[in-house]
């Protein structure tokens, strides 16, 4: 852990977990060109030691490097060590709140994974975990890494009326609950939030907080964060003009555990993929209907009846809904050891049918 000096660990304090991203890049050349650079290059307690002088007064930070990449080579052990670095931070009585510095391509599956494994526990601990990044280098002029970084330490020490605590993120000066982000811009200062049901930080409003509400009283209870090494495989195939059946049937010798189909319009498949997609649930894999338009929601049964097993994503897109059935077996394998009959359906349901906040 790399930390603050001169505070002691047991001195109340907000932990800065790094994880990497652009929010921690350098550009070899940033006044000409901002935008070719390498993300996680800088230290996270640089980047914390940068707006140190001004965090309100009587917040104390501590920072510690998880990781330090580029978000798009995030993998599932990343998640595992990520994640139970927040459960330690949530029942450390000497942490106010966490921030994550992380790269926004993949900060996605992350904002679902916290929510899923992490949510009910910050919420009883009623400490706030904020995601956040930035869409320039650390050394871009006009950098917007710092100014969220600030944004993100405020709103998880600053006492907000009502806000509870919950897994949530901010970009741009605009926060919303981290299992709405989604990238759905290249370049946008808030691409991240593009989608998202958003509220200005200062200015929580009333409206946005009964959505947060609604999803903290339906989310009864965490899910197992998966050890490092047993995470499901599941993959994620998108449907298109001139699909082929060898897109499933090559999968079919393989130990893969799981497929998100992206469909097209309402999560429909090509007709080629019908056969080989009832060989693949006949061999046990698990299958989970998306859309790939990204937006809108997927329904069971629309746009025709489904396979028996097969689940609609509900809001999920195809990322966060590849981590929810990853999460999903993982912890129906974990209730057959103990004997509980809960399957993997019924796991994935309570993650898709969370509350959407509108
Ligand atoms: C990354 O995801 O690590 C790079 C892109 C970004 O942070 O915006």
């Amino acid at each position: 852990m790399s930390s603050n000096s001169l505070i002691s660990e047991n001195t109340p304090h907000l932990l800065v977990l790094g994880m990497g991203g652009t929010i921690a890049g350098l550009a070899p050349n940033p006044q000409e060109n901002p935008l070719q650079y390498e993300a996680g290059q800088v230290g996270v307690d640089t980047l914390v030691a940068q707006v140190e002088s001004v965090v309100p007064v009587g917040v104390n930070l501590v920072s510690r490097q998880v990781a330090n990449i580029n978000s798009r080579n995030l993998t599932d052990a990343h998640l595992t060590s990520l994640g139970l670095a927040v459960r330690e931070a949530l029942l450390d009585a000497a942490v106010r709140g966490i921030v994550i510095t992380h790269g926004t391509d993949t900060i996605e599956e992350t904002g679902l994974f916290l929510q899923v494994t992490c949510g009910k526990l910050a919420q009883s601990q009623s400490k706030r975990v904020i995601l956040t990044g930035a869409m320039l280098p650390s050394n871009a002029p006009g950098a917007d890494g710092p100014s969220n970084l600030l944004d993100a330490l405020r709103w998880a020490s600053t006492s907000i009326d009502n806000c509870p605590g919950g897994i949530y993120a901010v970009m741009d000066g605009r926060g919303c609950m981290a299992m709405d982000l989604s990238k759905r811009h290249a370049t946008a200062l808030n691409a991240p939030l593009q989608n998202a049901p958003s509220s200005s930080v200062g200015l929580i409003n009333p409206s946005w907080l009964s959505g947060v509400k609604a999803v903290q009283a339906v989310w009864s209870e965490d899910l197992p964060i998966p050890r490092e090494g047993e995470w499901p495989w599941v993959e994620i195939l998108t449907s298109h003009a001139g699909a082929r059946p060898q897109t499933i049937t090559q999968w079919l010798t393989s130990a893969v555990q799981g497929f998100v189909l992206a469909g097209s319009g309402h999560g429909g498949f090509h007709d080629g993929w019908v056969k080989p997609l009832d060989e693949a649930m006949a061999q046990g894999i698990a299958l989970v209907r998306t859309t790939r338009t990204g937006a809108g929601t997927t329904l069971p049964n629309i746009p025709e009846l489904d396979a028996p097993g097969c689940r609609a994503s509900g809001s999920l897109t195809a990322p966060r809904a590849r981590v929810a059935l990853q999460l999903a077996l993982n912890a129906a394998n974990l209730a057959k050891k103990a004997g509980k009959p809960l399957t993997w359906q019924d796991y994935f349901a309570r993650i898709a049918d969370l509350p959407e906040i509108r």
